[in-house]
């Protein structure tokens, strides 16, 4: 048996989680500059959507955060991608407005349980605690694991990609449309992610001589490097998708 259960309830898992987690993800996801100046923000206001999926010993099996905002349900006006729905939230809290989608921002699975079904579980008991916090829809600005493969390939494009079966040929996009998920639109900016050349060499583990577009380790699209200015820009596509 598994539960999704808050953060808040199991501080005796966040060292692990923090551990284990973080080492899912490219170091440079971690520096997109308006994610820092709303992070405090978002943590204080809505701590009660962050959750680890534990089993039936409390042991750390995966974990998920996101964010209410309102949205009316349209393509044109959905939120740029995984930044610009954080800049939603916490702007639409502090305005008042009354929050009616769930944004689920990241999902997690502990690398030694990956390939389980353990996401599913996740995707699916939070879609439940959004319902019956009263929050009507479920998107999310994915990112789809498969295109580090092909970072030189647009967004859209891979959107497209289907495998013999008709299913998504992403793994993670996969998972998603099983459980009822619809592809909506490609998100190509994302999240932006500027840092100076030593910084991104230090974050991605390569040495960049020129200047010049470079295809870095986990990078869902490309790196561009101006010596001149000294300056590393990287713009993270993803796929926004809703649940039924
Ligand atoms: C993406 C992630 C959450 C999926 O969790 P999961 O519990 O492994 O998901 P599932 O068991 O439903 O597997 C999903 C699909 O990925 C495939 N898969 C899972 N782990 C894999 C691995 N390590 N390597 C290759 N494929 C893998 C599964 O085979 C399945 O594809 P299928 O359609 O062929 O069955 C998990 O891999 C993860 O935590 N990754 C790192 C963080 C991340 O990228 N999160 C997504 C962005 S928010």
């Amino acid at each position: 048996m598994y539960e999704l259960i808050p953060v808040a309830s199991a501080p005796e898992l966040d060292a692990e989680a923090e551990q284990r987690f973080v080492e899912e993800w490219p170091e440079f996801i971690f520096h997109d500059e308006v994610v820092h100046q709303y992070r405090d923000r978002r943590r204080s206001y809505f701590s009660d959507w962050e959750f680890y999926l534990v089993d039936d010993t409390r042991r750390l099996i995966g974990g998920c955060w996101g964010v209410p905002l309102p949205w009316n349900g349209t393509v044109p006006d959905l939120p740029g991608g995984f930044t610009d729905s954080l800049v939603r939230s916490v702007d639409s809290y502090e305005a008042g407005a009354e929050p009616d989608t769930f944004v689920l921002m990241a999902a997690a699975v502990r690398n030694d349980e990956q390939g389980k079904g353990h996401a599913s579980r996740v995707i699916t008991a939070v879609k439940q605690q959004a319902l019956t916090r009263g929050l009507t829809r479920m998107i999310a600005p994915v990112r789809p694991t498969l295109k580090s493969s092909y970072p030189l390939t647009d967004i859209a494009e891979f959107m497209t990609w289907t495998r013999e079966d008709g299913l998504p040929l992403d793994p993670w996009l996969r998972t998603h449309i099983r459980l009822g998920a619809t592809l909506l639109a490609p998100a190509p900016i994302s999240q932006t992610i500027t840092g100076t050349i030593p910084e991104w060499e230090s974050w991605t583990g390569l040495a960049f001589p020129s200047t010049g577009t470079y295809v870095i380790p986990s990078g869902l699209a490309t790196l561009a490097i101006d010596k001149p200015s000294n300056t590393g820009l990287y713009t993270e596509p993803n796929i926004w998708l809703r649940h039924a």
